[in-house]
């Protein structure tokens, strides 16, 4: 069996990487549509040694599809998810539009896969920073429960699309170049730079990437207790995030026991030379499927405290990945919506 499927931002960061994996993972693809803006269009992109041509998004698009992969930011999403649902395509949404609300399942298949067996249609893939966290945390948190989170992010220019990206090249050459950097798509230059995580700020004082990571976190581990409160910052790196986690458990547990259990997670590579100082970097994490974890420490300002460092590729496991996993989980146990017919 094989499924109509559809990228919506088929050109953007996440669009093209989506591209990739469902082509390197075999997903069962009948026919692919590759959907963005007006501007797009006259475009071609080439999968699986076929040249495909893009299309401006449209009700009609979405005859006939499977199952969508959204990635053109949230307002494209509202307009375009319920409308795909409703020609009977089940959408898995990268953005934030539909996370919070209570009929849309939330979902990263290493921790809460049975979620998908409530859909109803719309599912959505969470953000990236939480996405990683999540990986890294849930297995420690099936041993011992996580009473409190204080989380830093260190994160790329990724999560703000495919033109950020080039904008901190651009910014690099000009500042090597002796010349005052330009920044048009995020708010001050990120090159040889760090700041505030550019998500407008809530009234009390958090960005709303920092919410994310309280409310989302919360969702997906099905548990309204545990205490998160996260600092977001943007750094010059192209594509994968860090983060600096300090958990507090409501009992000790030791880094041995935290590393062991790591060792063997789904997800999850540990990546500990202390000898060398080597642990989880952005560059390394880069293309790759694993969150990178390391560092795990005894918190020594406190007995049931543990630190952990981890890096994931931000376009990868933190968006496209995620997606791709909940896609193949559909597929698996069989949760498409009974309009979709086989091909
Ligand atoms: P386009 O290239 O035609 O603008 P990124 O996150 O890397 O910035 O990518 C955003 C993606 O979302 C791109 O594929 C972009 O297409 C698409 N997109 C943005 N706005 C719209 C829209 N209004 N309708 C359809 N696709 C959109």
């Amino acid at each position: 069996k094989s499924y109509n499927v559809a990228i919506l931002g088929a050109t953007g960061a996440v669009g093209t990487e989506l591209l990739e994996l469902l082509e390197s993972r075999n997903f069962p693809v009948a026919n692919l549509k590759l959907l963005a803006s007006e501007r797009s269009v006259g475009r071609t992109i080439s999968f699986k040694g076929e040249s495909l041509a893009i299309e401006a998004v449209s009700d009609r698009a979405f005859e006939g599809i499977d199952i969508v992969l959204a990635s053109a930011g949230g307002s494209t999403s509202k307009t375009w998810a319920p409308k795909a649902v409703e020609k009977g395509a089940v959408v898995i949404d990268n953005s934030s539009a539909f996370r919070m609300q209570e009929s849309v399942p939330l979902i990263v298949p290493e921790v809460n896969p049975q979620a998908a067996e409530s859909h109803q249609g719309i599912i959505a893939n969470p953000n990236c920073t939480t996405i990683l966290m999540a990986v890294a945390i849930w297995p420690l948190h099936q041993i011992q429960p996580i009473k409190r989170l204080v989380v830093a992010t260190y994160q790329s220019a990724s999560g703000a699309g495919a033109k950020a990206m080039a904008e901190v090249q651009t910014q690099s050459q000009a500042i090597l170049d002796g010349k005052t950097p330009v920044a048009e798509v995020l708010p001050y230059p990120l090159a040889f730079n760090l700041f505030a995580h550019n998500s407008p700020l809530t009234d009390w004082g958090y960005c709303e990437e920092e919410m994310k990571m309280v409310n989302e976190t919360r969702k997906i581990f099905g548990n309204q207790q545990i205490r998160i409160t996260a600092t977001c910052v943007r750094v010059p790196v192209l594509r994968a995030h860090s983060e600096a986690v300090n958990i507090e458990f409501e009992t000790p547990f030791s880094p041995e026991s935290a590393r062991e259990i790591l060792s063997h997670s789904p997800g999850v590579k540990l990546v500990e030379d202390w000898q060398a100082n080597h642990f989880p970097m952005p560059i390394e994490a880069t293309g790759r499927d694993e969150v990178l974890v390391g560092r795990i420490r005894q918190d020594i300002s406190h007995p049931c405290g543990l630190e952990l460092w981890l890096c994931g590729d931000q376009i990868r496991k933190g968006a496209a990945l995620n997606a791709v996993q909940i896609a193949e989980l559909l597929v698996e146990k069989n949760l498409l919506k009974p309009l979709a017919i086989s091909h």
